[in-house]
């Protein structure tokens, strides 16, 4: 056997195979460009091609809708666990709830075959963002607004929050923004994903943690810590003495840096565009050279270019959307990453168990509690 490879982090260690995305030479769902994807697909075909393998037909991508349809509802009981949770606590800790208790009004938690988990899968990918929803509009003193089957996910999630059909420009950012946060290879919460269910465990129990892994800051949680950085730093007149300040003090700018992407992350790039529209016609144009003046000194400071939650960040604020419900957001996409993961994991299992290098103490006497 092989001496053992010790990297702190797994940093670049290869801990499995996977045929779901790669980050090698851009970001590729099953083959596709993600800027493809992003330009010509709708979120619901992405599902399709992530979970299935495979583009929907129009006849698979119609049934595919149809079963989602089916899937959007939430037990009331559910509904009236949501009401009781305590005022204040974040949506991603309501989230982390509502995908453990999912499992219990799913016929299917227990079954780990194939068809099960597909089916899992597209219940929870149905069901979380009505969860989503009804918290924020309970906690805002509102009643729940039920899922529209004629929407598409993207539409029904900015309709089931306002209660307003979104306009079309905002329906396709949302729907870009779910395209581009969809899947990610070995990151955190789907390689914490892939160890839950590697133990034979199921896939609620997988995306529960994988929705704590996501929550960190340095991973998912990143999108909401953006916004607290571009609050604190106001206008885009006091970018460039913020930044340098920031940097002089060795602060960690969230939103800039990857583990895997070193000279840019794709996904930042392509919202990037979409972003600067949008802050065009919502008369955020500030925000947007505030953003820019840091990107430029942040990349020329320290090398570091934005990752996906940068852009994504602004993207929310200029549709309006609270600053709690970013991350919840991006459970809403990788919900399908996560699922797919498992799939695949469970279809071809290995208990992922790896080593640690030992620095405690060496072996020492046992000594009575009295010699202590
Ligand atoms: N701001 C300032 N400095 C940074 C940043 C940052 N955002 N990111 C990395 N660095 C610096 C580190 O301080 C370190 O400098 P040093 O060598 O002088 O000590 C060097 O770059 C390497 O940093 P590491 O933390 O070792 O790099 P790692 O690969 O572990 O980090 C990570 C990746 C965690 C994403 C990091 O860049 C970070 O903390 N970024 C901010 C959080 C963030 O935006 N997360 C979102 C990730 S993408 C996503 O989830 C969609």
């Amino acid at each position: 056997m092989a001496a053992p490879i010790y990297s702190p982090g797994l940093e670049g260690v290869i801990a499995g195979e996977t045929a779901i995305s790669t980050v090698e030479g851009g970001l590729v769902y099953r083959g596709y460009s993600i800027e493809d994807l992003a330009e010509h697909a709708t979120f619901e075909e992405v599902a399709h091609l992530l979970l299935h393998g495979e583009l929907p037909s129009e006849r698979e991508l119609a049934a595919f809708r149809g079963r989602l349809n089916e899937s959007a509802d939430t037990p009331q009981a559910l509904v009236e666990l949501l009401a009781k949770i305590p005022a204040g606590v974040p949506m991603m800790d309501v989230m982390r709830t509502a995908a453990s208790a999912l499992a219990h009004w799913d016929p299917d938690a227990a079954d780990n075959s194939h068809a099960a988990n597909l089916r899992k899968s597209e219940h929870l990918l149905a069901q979380l963002p009505i969860v989503m929803a009804a918290r924020y509009r309970l906690a805002h003193g509102k009643r729940p607004v039920a899922y529209d089957s004629k929407l598409s996910l993207a539409g029904n999630i900015l309709w089931m929050l306002f209660e307003k059909a979104p306009s079309a420009r905002l329906a396709k950012a949302m729907d870009v923004s779910l395209i581009l946060y969809a899947e990610h290879e070995f990151n955190a919460s789907t390689f914490a994903a892939r160890v839950v269910c590697s133990t034979l465990s199921d896939v609620h129990s997988s995306i529960t943690a994988a929705i704590g892994a996501l929550k960190g800051p340095l991973h998912g949680g990143a999108n909401e810590a953006v916004m607290g950085v571009l609050m604190e730093v106001g206008t885009a007149q006091k970018a460039e003495a913020w930044i340098r300040n920031a940097l002089s003090q060795k602060r960690r700018i969230m939103g800039f840096g990857h583990r895997v992407y070193k000279t840019g992350d794709p996904r930042a790039a392509y919202l990037r565009t979409l972003c600067r529209e949008l802050a065009a016609e919502t008369g955020h144009e500030d925000m947007e050279a505030m953003a820019d003046t840091i990107e430029t000194i942040v990349q020329s400071e320290k090398g570091l270019p934005p990752n996906l939650d940068w852009p994504s960040a602004r993207l929310y604020y200029y549709m309006g959307l609270e600053v709690d419900l970013y991350t919840p957001l991006f459970v809403l996409s990788r919900v399908v990453g996560w699922s797919a993961h498992v799939i695949e994991q469970l279809d071809n299992n290995r208990l992922i168990r790896p080593r640690a290098r030992y620095t405690g103490p060496a072996p020492r006497k046992w000594l009575h509690i009295k010699n202590r």
